[in-house]
């Protein structure tokens, strides 16, 4: 940590306070502001924490104006095309690549949790079939709390790596089954003959009544978009799940919150709405009139798998995808169809409209991702799931190096109260 200051004086009183600048190994130093309000009485003020390093952590970097990404400091591009997701979880968790018997072990590890309580089979009864599979994922995955609540020590570090495997397992089955239920299929037990990846396309897309084949192309393209997805900085559903953690709720409620946090349309959420939106546009024609929404301050419209808190060039996952996505549509000879033109053709259009231009609002990982699950056939409404499934091995990555910090202690901001002053109560009679 260096031993560089700033002071902040208050001009008012002509008070000051030397406060500490911490240096991380990468990227922006912080001003330590924890003396600022004991010393001169104000808090900082940062609506949307644009401004703001709420932890130190040693898992994910991000470098906006560079269009960097690294997970443990390995490039997300070398990750996307030389790794797996499975040994992504290992890297996430654990902080290093591992070694071919450690990789052995950690899988043995994680296909052994892969089945869910039968009980919980139960759980998804109690939803109409067409509720949609997010809010399923909401539920179920915070109903497995009823399941292991009492066997977890959450400040037993094998407990929580316990729990972590279990939830990095349990997803793709929870998932799988949530898109069943909603299709009004039978759920596929978990074989574990088969990795992570492949396990939940055939529990997705198998039945009972003919044989499975997985296919390669599929599967290594879902195991990418797994890798890209996995975990992301301090985004605002991993910011959930640290702060639900932070109040030492269980790991299953606190990624049970991050889910709810990711469905949001400006979230996770924005891969399903991209697929809305390019069937709302329909012609090509009427992009022109999509961006004049988009750029009009009177119009809450916005276009979705557009622009990005932190990248403000191109962000890497969406360049990796992007290439995919060209070329899936070509290996599919989905090239010409409509939804898919319209896509490349408001690509093309925003790049070269000045408004995106000048906020540096490039397309982001859920334009594509959302144009690619399409493209294989995976069902909308399970775009969101995808991505919850790919990032529970951040959230609980995140989750464990937060329940592992000494200083450990409850996250609760403050605020800038606007609201009326102290008055007394007056009795109705006496009301105007
Ligand atoms: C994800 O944080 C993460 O890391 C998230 C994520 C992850 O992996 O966890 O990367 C995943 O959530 C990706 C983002 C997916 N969301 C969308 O695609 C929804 C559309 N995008 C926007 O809602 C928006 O760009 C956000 C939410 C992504 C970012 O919002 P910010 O940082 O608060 O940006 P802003 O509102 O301050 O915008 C700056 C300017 C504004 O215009 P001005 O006031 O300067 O005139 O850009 C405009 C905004 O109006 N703008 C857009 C726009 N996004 C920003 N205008 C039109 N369309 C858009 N999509």
């Amino acid at each position: 940590m260096a031993n560089k200051t700033v002071t902040i004086t208050d001009n008012s009183t002509g008070k000051s306070v030397e406060l500490p600048v911490l240096d991380g190994t990468i990227g922006p130093s912080v001003i330590d502001i924890r003396k600022l309000y004991p010393a001169l009485g104000y808090l900082t003020y940062d609506s949307g924490f644009q401004s703001t390093a709420s932890c130190e952590s040693r898992i994910t970097f991000i470098d906006g104006d560079e269009g960097v990404l690294l997970y443990r400091g390995y490039p997300i591009e070398q990750l996307a095309e030389k790794s797996s997701y499975l040994e992504v979880c290992y890297l996430l968790l654990y902080g290093d690549l591992p070694t071919a018997a450690r990789m052995e072990e950690f899988k043995k590890n994680i296909l052994h949790h892969t089945m869910v309580h039968e009980g919980l089979r139960d759980f998804y009864q109690g939803f109409r079939r067409d509720a949609h599979p997010m809010a399923i994922m909401v539920g179920v995955v915070g109903a497995l709390s009823s399941f292991y609540h009492d066997s977890l020590d959450i400040h037993n570090p094998r407990h929580r790596e316990i729990s972590a495997h279990r939830l990095i397992a349990k997803m793709p089955t929870i998932a799988a089954n949530s898109y069943k239920y909603s299709i009004g299929q039978p759920f596929f037990y978990p074989d574990n003959s088969l990795g992570l990846t492949e396990n939940f396309l055939r529990m997705m897309f198998a039945t009972p009544c003919e044989p499975y084949e997985i296919s390669p192309t599929l599967a290594r393209a879902m195991d990418i978009i797994f890798i890209l997805h996995a975990d992301h900085e301090q985004n605002a559903s991993t910011s959930t799940v640290r702060l639900a953690g932070s109040s030492l709720a269980n790991p299953f409620a606190a990624v049970s919150a991050g889910i709810g946090a990711l469905w949001g349309p400006a979230h996770g959420g924005a891969n399903e709405e991209v697929i809305r939106m390019l069937d709302r546009i329909g012609d090509p024609k009427h992009i022109p009139s999509v961006i004049a929404r988009a750029k009009d301050k009177n119009d809450t419209f916005r276009l979705m798998g557009f622009g990005h808190r932190i990248y403000k060039n191109f962000d890497p996952r969406a360049q990796i995808l992007r290439d995919m996505c060209h070329r899936v549509l070509k290996e599919i000879g989905a090239e010409n169809v409509p939804l898919f033109e319209t896509a490349l053709e408001l690509e093309r259009v925003a790049l070269n409209d000045p408004y995106f231009v000048e906020r540096k609002l490039y397309p982001n990982v859920d334009f594509y991702s959302g144009i690619i699950l399409k493209s294989i056939g995976i069902p909308l409404n399970m775009f969101t799931v995808i991505f919850a499934m790919a990032r529970t091995v951040g959230w609980v990555a995140q989750w464990t190096e937060m329940m592992g910090e000494p200083d450990r202690r409850i996250g609760r901001p403050r605020q800038l109260y606007v609201g009326s002053s102290r008055r007394d109560y007056v009795s109705i009679r006496e009301r105007s």
